[in-house]
């Protein structure tokens, strides 16, 4: 049987209207695809750059601080810290570490701890300080204690900070005295698995690297900033820590058998060739730099790139007590750095802790009585 035009044309038609609604889904189902995967891009957390193993492989030339994620993000928001937990990173479990043993070290420790706030670090913040602070009785009026307590008070409230009280490392020692306390303390926050510790008075102009040693490192019971760029031995201007009771147990052992500073403790009890944070992982700027290295600055520096390249300074010129006292300006003025450029960003470091000083404590530079002498140097690297 013929089919007549009409049911022809009925029957095209029909097939028409099916070829355009196949194409139609088709066009559709791919456009959705595509903003789903760019929905999945959009939320996905760009995570700090994960750092390599320990072996240094052709480490790369990078001149610029590293990819800013975390440190910079404005807003830790409730989804994004979902993301985070599924990518099973432990933030709690992370910590920033201040460990002060005298009152004049409050107030620095509490100025870093006060940046790393102010970045919004996702790790945690924590000071660790002699439990003895907390035990003079309230009878006598003492004002450096009143302002240690000042201190100890806004940290935890304005800044988040957690306080840990500590006891003297070696049983029975003056709990009145500095010296009684030690770093190795560090080890007994075994509730962490990695904490790091920054040597102050110092100044943080970025934190992303630091985020990134804390979160992709793997755990190891030392990994300290080299002393000098031969690696022959450890520093404790950085360490990143992974704290143990062994390890605890080991430094208070050998302290409690002999006096020793914690720098020869620490050099003693852990093995430079082991100990030292990994090239590659230093190689991606200036982690840790000393203010009198601006010194040395040669033509051709700048003070931009050089901030753009600088995680922590810290603040220690060996002929100067420290940027916490009022210096007279001749004593400083002979120091400063002789290119123009590191003169600037010399001075604006020590400017802008006088400042931050009286933001976050409520103090002004301590006065100079008495003038430091060539054991300067040494009395920096003591704790
Ligand atoms: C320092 O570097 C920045 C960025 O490259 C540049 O804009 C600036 O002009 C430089 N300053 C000097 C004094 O060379």
């Amino acid at each position: 049987m013929l089919l007549t035009s009409s049911q022809v044309s009925v029957v095209l038609s029909s097939a028409i209207v099916l070829l355009f609604t196949v194409v139609l889904f088709l066009s559709g189902y791919l456009v959705q695809q595509r903003t789903v995967h760019s929905l999945q891009a959009a939320i996905k957390p760009r995570l700090p750059k994960p750092l390599p193993a320990r072996n240094p492989i052709a480490p790369p030339t990078l001149d610029v601080k590293w990819a800013r994620p975390m440190g910079g993000r404005p807003d830790v928001d409730g989804s994004f810290d979902q993301i985070m937990a599924a990518q099973t990173l432990e933030w709690a479990r992370l910590a920033y570490v201040q460990l002060v043993k005298d009152h004049l070290e409050l107030c620095s420790a509490v100025m870093l701890l006060a940046e790393l706030h102010r970045f919004k670090s996702p790790a945690r913040k924590i000071l660790v300080f002699p439990r003895a602070w907390l035990q003079k009785g309230d009878d006598e009026y003492d004002p450096q204690l009143a302002t240690t307590k000042r201190l100890l008070r806004n940290a935890a409230r304005r800044y988040g900070v957690s306080l840990i009280p500590m006891e003297p490392l070696v049983d029975g020692a003056d709990d009145a005295l500095p010296s009684s306390y030690s770093l190795a303390s560090l080890y007994a926050l075994t509730t962490y698995e990695r904490i790091l510790y920054l040597q102050g008075p110092g100044t943080l102009l970025d934190v992303s690297a630091l985020d990134s040693l804390l979160a992709f490192s793997k755990s190891e019971p030392l990994a300290a900033f080299p002393a000098t760029p031969e690696r022959k031995a450890l520093s404790t201007s950085l360490l990143l820590i992974h704290p143990s009771q062994d390890d605890f147990g080991r430094l208070k052992e050998l302290r409690s058998s002999q006096p020793l500073t914690d720098l020869e403790l620490f050099r003693q009890t852990f093995a430079a060739e082991d100990s030292l944070i990994s090239e590659w992982s230093l190689s991606m700027g200036n982690v840790v730099y000393e203010s009198q290295r601006l010194r040395d600055a040669v033509d051709g520096f700048n003070e931009t790139l050089f901030e753009q390249a600088t995680t922590y300074v810290r603040l220690s010129d060996p002929e100067l007590p420290g940027p916490e006292y009022d210096v007279p300006y001749y004593a400083r003025a002979a120091l400063r750095p002789r290119n123009e450029e590191a003169r600037a960003a010399w001075e604006k470091l020590y400017e802008e802790f006088r400042q931050r000083r009286m933001e976050v404590c409520g103090l002004d530079l301590e006065t100079w009585s008495k003038p430091v002498l060539s054991a300067g140097g040494a009395a920096a690297q003591e704790l």
